[in-house]
């Protein structure tokens, strides 16, 4: 949509905005004796200050900056498309240089022949949008041709019982939240740290579990890092053929993409017409793939919204083959407060929570990762 509304010109423009900051920079710091890197560069510049990384960089976050520390004689700076001539002449004046001269944006800083010839953002709707008049619009024609929850009852059983309310979700588009870098100082973060920390304990509790980690970020990330982890289980365990993965017919299509990312072979479990796990079938794919069987993954409450009465025996079945159980937390929301999931297969099932995952008790069971 950001590319939608600027279209190739405006994204060029922003791009060569960005890129002005950066050279208004490397030209301050260079006209005052201080060497860079590269004199070939766009939105990042490397300054060398023998000895005095940290000292800059300290002064930068005096003034609300953070600046990359790439060793004790180098200092990094990026600028982006929310970078003010206020940021530059801040960070120059933590290297104790002042800015004199602005850089014009359409001037490069970069060896020609690394400059874009071929056209971009071709299609029309990249042309046609500039005021956000029309852009709402835009949105408005695309959200009618959905069929969505705000319209009807839709297939997907997971996404009701998960749904959380608006007001619950705001939060996370709060800045205090939402802008903190992925490489913030680590004193700079101690908030952050003590709300993942408390929401984890709380993760823990409800699910049972000995340990919860809130990474990866989606529910799809999730299922990919958690069959990583059962992979790695087996072949620490010397079992490097065991990548089949059992999943029902009734999943939610991202399983069977994370299996097959995960390098796993998917095999496919059959559901009885009330929605639970067909356990003759699944019998049967045990049997036909005993030694290569890696995992089941199933979702629980079902995307068809069942809580299976089997799955008990899903679990003992898949474990007494020396498979995981892999369980995708989409519908956690219907479990809280009914059920702890670490119940359904004694010790070894590995839950996917969505946009949280967990790692798991020790006591000699596999070092499971769960992903919630
Ligand atoms: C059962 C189930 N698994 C996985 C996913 C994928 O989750 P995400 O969209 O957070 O990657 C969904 C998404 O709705 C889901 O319903």
């Amino acid at each position: 949509m950001y590319a939608v509304y600027h279209g190739a010109g405006g994204l060029k423009g922003i791009a060569e905005r960005t890129h002005a900051h950066a050279r208004t920079l490397a030209a301050a710091l260079s006209t005052a004796g201080i060497p860079l890197a590269s004199g070939s560069f766009f939105d990042t510049v490397f300054a060398a200050v023998p000895g005095e990384a940290d000292a800059v960089i300290a002064r930068a976050a005096e003034a609300g900056i953070n600046l990359r520390r790439v060793d004790a004689d180098t200092v990094g700076i990026s600028t982006d498309e929310t970078t003010t001539a206020a940021h530059i002449e801040a960070v120059a004046e933590a290297f104790g240089v002042t800015v004199t001269e602005r850089a014009t944006p359409g001037d490069y800083g970069f060896d020609a022949a690394l400059t874009r010839t071929s056209n971009y953002l071709t299609h029309p709707v990249f042309h046609s949008i500039r005021s956000e008049t029309q852009m709402m619009r835009y949105l408005r024609r695309l959200a009618d041709r959905d069929l969505a929850l705000d319209r009807t009852m839709i297939p997907l059983g997971s996404c009701t019982m998960k749904l959380n309310s608006a007001a619950e979700m705001e939060s996370i588009s709060w800045p205090e939240f939402a802008g903190v870098h992925p490489y913030v100082p680590a004193e700079q973060s101690a908030g952050w740290r003590d709300l993942i920390a408390e929401l984890e304990s709380w993760l823990v509790e409800i699910t049972g579990y000995a340990g919860v980690s809130v990474q990866p970020n989606s529910g799809a990330q999730g299922e990919y890092a958690g069959l990583h982890a059962i992979r790695g289980y087996h072949l620490a365990n010397g079992d490097k053929d065991r990548d089949v993965c059992l999943i029902p017919a009734s999943a939610h299509g991202t399983n069977a993409a994370s299996a097959v990312l995960a390098g796993m072979r998917v095999v496919v479990v059959k559901n009885t017409e009330t929605g639970t796990i067909d356990l003759a079938d699944l019998t049967e794919k045990i049997k036909a793939n005993r030694d290569a069987l890696a995992a089941i993954m199933i979702t629980y409450p079902s995307t068809y919204g069942v809580y299976d009465t089997d799955v008990r025996d899903v679990c003992e079945l898949v474990h007494a083959a020396g498979g995981q159980v892999y369980i995708d937390g989409a519908n956690m929301n219907a479990l809280v407060g009914l059920a702890q999931p670490r119940r359904f297969g004694g010790d070894v099932s590995h839950l996917n929570l969505h946009k949280t995952f967990a790692i798991p008790h020790g006591g000699g069971g596999p070092g499971l990762v769960r992903s919630v």
